[in-house]
């Protein structure tokens, strides 16, 4: 079966030449494309066939791209989208200028989502999950990350990541597991941290490879959280057992999580909205991405993350949108970019490489996915536009008309609408 995406006026290839990574200078560097089709065969990028010659040619099926433009399908990789309840009264709070460090203080925050979890089933989780992975689809999501983290105890824990796993059935794009059961410390195990930290070494994180559960292991280190020895002790039972570990940390307070995730060869850390100035210059050469989450200083009316020092370190920098119900209860991905572009000060172009090869390269995905390089997966994302600039310009604006993933078309605005 081939597939040819006709004539569109820009594409956006994000080439790395195999790499799988964009740091530093290189952010900035787009490849654009015109006058040329995309040729898809089957589940895979065939070719890249200049207007003259495609048009000569016979395929068995022709996307009409006239006033669209392509770009690798969008790679989402940190939500929260498995929970259930709403935190408006808190949000009302911080309006009034509380903070979200007082409100989880109060047992408020993260604590009441789970309340909320634990008493919602499998099937409500599910349905509630389902609307927002369809709407990261129609923004032209093709690899949708998801992490636990609102049961912390074992039942709980394993139906979110059961729940995430039913996604992928059901949803054409790639979900990714991840397991954050080291969130907090919830409040049945206050006086005893270490009893919980024992459960999830060695009850949760053997379960979930024995299931395979999760892609990663993720954490929190944070002074409301985990000490960066709690991390360290979880990441070695993780990397033990052949799970890859992402961490949350320098999100209000630096507390060492930088040099563990290092330590355990993470495939990110996220967050960094506080990350000293000294720390930057560790992260010029590493494989570990870092990704910023606009949409929670936003959201928290708190710092950004330091973006230009980090790409001007030498950095590899991700972006996504940290969809949760307390920090960033924000799905909508062209916001994130206007914010990256308005407070972050990143250009249009290392917004878009940030959004797709290397967000790619947090999952540990991107030599198959994250860019439009013959030889890898054919997930595109189409947008009505002629000039990728409106991809930022357009703040908060859904130009996505046509998600494809693995070459099948998925998503048509045209037919399916658009909320
Ligand atoms: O990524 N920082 C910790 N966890 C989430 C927030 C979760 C919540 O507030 O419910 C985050 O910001
Ligand atoms: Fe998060």
């Amino acid at each position: 079966m081939n597939l040819l995406l006709q004539n569109p006026e820009q594409i956006l290839t994000i080439n790395t030449n195999g790499k799988g990574y964009k740091r530093g200078n290189d952010l900035d560097k787009i490849e654009v494309l015109t006058d040329h089709s995309i040729l898809i065969e089957n589940d895979t990028i065939k070719d890249f066939l200049p207007n003259h010659t495609s048009s000569k040619l016979k395929f068995e099926k022709v996307i009409d791209c006239k006033n669209n433009i392509v770009l690798p399908g969008l790679v989402e990789c940190h939500t929260h989208l498995i929970f259930s309840g709403s935190r408006a009264d808190e949000f009302k709070q911080k309006l009034n200028g509380i903070t979200y460090e007082e409100i989880a203080e109060k047992g408020g925050g993260i604590n009441s989502t789970v309340n909320s979890v634990r008493e919602t089933s499998f099937d409500d989780l599910l349905t509630i999950a389902t609307t927002r992975v369809q709407h990261f689809i129609e923004q032209g999501v093709t690899t949708l990350e998801i992490k636990s983290g609102y049961g912390l105890d074992f039942e709980n824990e394993i139906k979110i990541l059961k729940v995430i796993r039913q996604l992928d059935k059901i949803f054409p794009i790639t979900i990714i597991p991840t397991f954050l059961g080291a969130h907090i410390i919830s409040k049945e195990f206050i006086s005893n941290r270490k009893k919980y930290i024992d459960l999830i070494i060695n009850k949760m994180l053997p379960f979930i490879i024995k299931e395979k559960l999760a892609s990663a292991c993720d954490a929190f280190c944070e002074t409301s959280a985990f000490t960066a020895d709690e991390v360290d002790s979880i990441f070695n039972k993780a990397n033990e057992l052949g799970l890859r570990c992402k961490l949350h940390t320098d999100q209000f307070n630096s507390i060492g999580g930088i040099d563990v995730a290092i330590k355990n060869n993470a495939l990110s850390i996220d967050h960094l909205e506080i990350i000293p100035k000294n720390e930057i210059p560790k992260l010029s050469e590493l494989d570990l991405v870092c990704v910023l989450l606009p949409g929670v200083s936003y959201f928290l009316k708190h710092k950004y993350a330091p973006a230009k020092e980090l790409i001007k370190n030498n950095a590899i920098v991700a972006l996504a949108t940290d969809f949760n119900p307390g920090s960033s209860n924000i799905k909508n991905i062209s916001l994130i970019m206007s914010l990256a572009a308005l407070q972050l000060g990143m250009s249009i172009e290392e917004i878009i490489s940030a959004y797709t090869i290397n967000s790619a390269k947090a999952l540990g995905i991107s030599k198959e996915v994250g860019s439009l390089e013959i030889g890898k997966k054919a997930d595109l994302s189409i947008f009505n536009t002629n000039n990728y600039s409106d991809l930022i310009y357009q703040a908060g604006e859904n130009l996505n008309v046509k998600t494809i993933k693995n070459g099948k078309l998925i998503y048509d605005r045209s037919v399916s609408g658009n909320r």
